[in-house]
């Protein structure tokens, strides 16, 4: 295990390839790690995560206005507290539970079997690029509203949107190219927006469009927002969380056979792949006033990231923390997908992801209907396997292999 020197940093191509071999140490000595290239705090421990987390009067998202808000063309969820936050995040709530999410079911079910049907009779798909990428915009566009056939010019703004929100370091001309995505976007959902108005339909942008909060409609801007927010949010985490979750089960070939005899583990091996490899590994707070973590002061005005991989593998909140187990009896897994879940995969507090069930639903619909067709399924010959990734982090891809299904014998939609 790599030792911790005062020279280590988060930003180091070292840490990048591998981040999880230096958490232990940063736990244990460096609790608190400053970055001076980008002054900012590093928290590693469960404990220090989850107080950020809950604090609210303490920690604020004050630091997203620079980090979200250009890109997001107006304030996101996150920035949001009080009564405002309480309404807007019903809205979308609304759209992503009960009854609006059995009928996203059936709307996964399909893009899923419409999207996987080439690659089954050849015997070969790469689980991110030819899949689930591809898969959690599609859902996406469809909780939204958002025609499908645009997908690729959408999935292309969105991915500069993501990277001005999760890069620690943009040059001046990705920059630029961040913002351009920005703009266009905004451009494309304007119109939208404006017949959503006019003419709403059963999805979210027209119940974003006809929602009053405090008796107000809010603004084609304050919808774009959300929109935006939606957008990046939910495709994300999602598609990674997919790739992650069968990385890991065919690296534990007993642990794919019993998932694959009994589909009701599905939950518990979803909820510690996000345990496990998280794929929001950093969020960002900052420090309202002087803050003592570890007896380290971290001074009002900072900001503050906390290193949710690292507080997943902390031994005082999981027992054997860097052990893929899904029968482990500290995950539980029906609060996992909760405001009382022990991991941090989701944040916790007033923030947690508003997506939960919905991620849980869409990751288990898929896997349900993939693991029966992957008779034999491994990784491709020759593929080495690399992740990427500092704030959102996943597989760069995952071409498996599998026996070939015959055309027609198609996924259980
Ligand atoms: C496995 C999949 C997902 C993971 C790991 C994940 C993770 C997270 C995390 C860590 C946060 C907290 C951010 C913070 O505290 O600042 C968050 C917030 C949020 N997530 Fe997710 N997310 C996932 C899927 C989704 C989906 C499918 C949606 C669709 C609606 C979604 C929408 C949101 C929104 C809108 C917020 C902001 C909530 C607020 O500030 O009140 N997420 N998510």
């Amino acid at each position: 295990m790599p030792v911790v020197s005062p020279d280590f940093s988060v930003l180091s191509e070292d840490f990048a390839a591998s981040p999880y071999r230096w958490f232990a140490q940063l736990r244990e000595r460096t609790p608190v790690h400053y970055e001076p290239a980008i002054d900012s705090y590093f928290l590693s421990r469960h404990e220090d995560v989850q107080r950020v987390l809950t604090d609210h009067e303490a920690f604020t998202t004050e630091t997203l206005q620079v980090r979200a808000e250009p890109v997001m063309r107006g304030p996101v969820l996150a920035q949001m507290t009080g009564a405002e936050h309480t309404a807007k995040r019903k809205i979308v709530v609304r759209s992503f539970t009960g009854g609006a999410l059995q009928h996203q079911v059936r709307a996964i079910r399909s893009n899923a079997a419409e999207l996987m049907a080439p690659f089954l009779p050849r015997g070969r798909m790469d689980l991110v690029n030819d899949f689930g990428r591809p898969l959690a915009i599609h859902v996406t566009l469809d909780v939204l509203g958002l025609d499908k056939k645009d997908w690729l010019q959408v999935a292309a703004w969105h991915s500069g949107v993501a990277e001005f929100i999760t890069s620690m370091t943009l040059t001046p001309e990705r920059r630029r190219h961040c913002l351009d995505c920005a703009e266009r976007l905004e451009a494309y959902l304007l119109p939208v927006i404006e017949r959503r108005r006019e003419h709403p339909g059963d999805d979210l942008i027209s119940r974003l469009c006809t929602a009053e909060f405090d008796g107000i409609a809010m603004s084609d801007h304050d919808v774009t927002a959300l929109i935006i927010n939606v957008l990046a949010a939910a495709t994300e985490p999602a598609d990674k969380t997919l790739a992650l979750l069968f990385k890991h089960l065919i690296d534990h070939p007993e642990q794919l056979a019993q998932v694959r005899r009994n589909p009701d583990l599905l939950p518990a091996a979803i909820a510690e792949t996000l345990r496990y490899t998280p794929p929001v590994q950093l969020i960002p707070r900052q420090a309202e006033g002087d803050a003592v973590f570890a007896g380290i002061t971290v001074p009002a005005g900072a900001t503050v990231f906390c290193m949710i991989g690292a507080a997943n593998r902390d031994p005082e909140a999981f027992t054997a923390p860097d052990t893929f187990d899904i029968h482990r009896p500290d995950l539980g897994t029906a609060r996992s997908f909760t405001a009382a879940a022990q991991h941090l995969a989701f944040g916790t507090g007033l923030h947690q992801c508003v997506g939960t069930a919905f991620a849980r639903a869409e990751i288990e619909t898929v896997a349900a209907m993939l693991l029966p067709l992957l008779d034999g399924v491994r990784f491709s010959p020759g593929f080495r396997y690399r992740e990427s990734g500092l704030y959102t982090r996943g597989p760069v891809a995952l071409p498996l292999d599998f026996t070939p299904v015959p055309q027609g014998a198609t996924a259980r939609e």
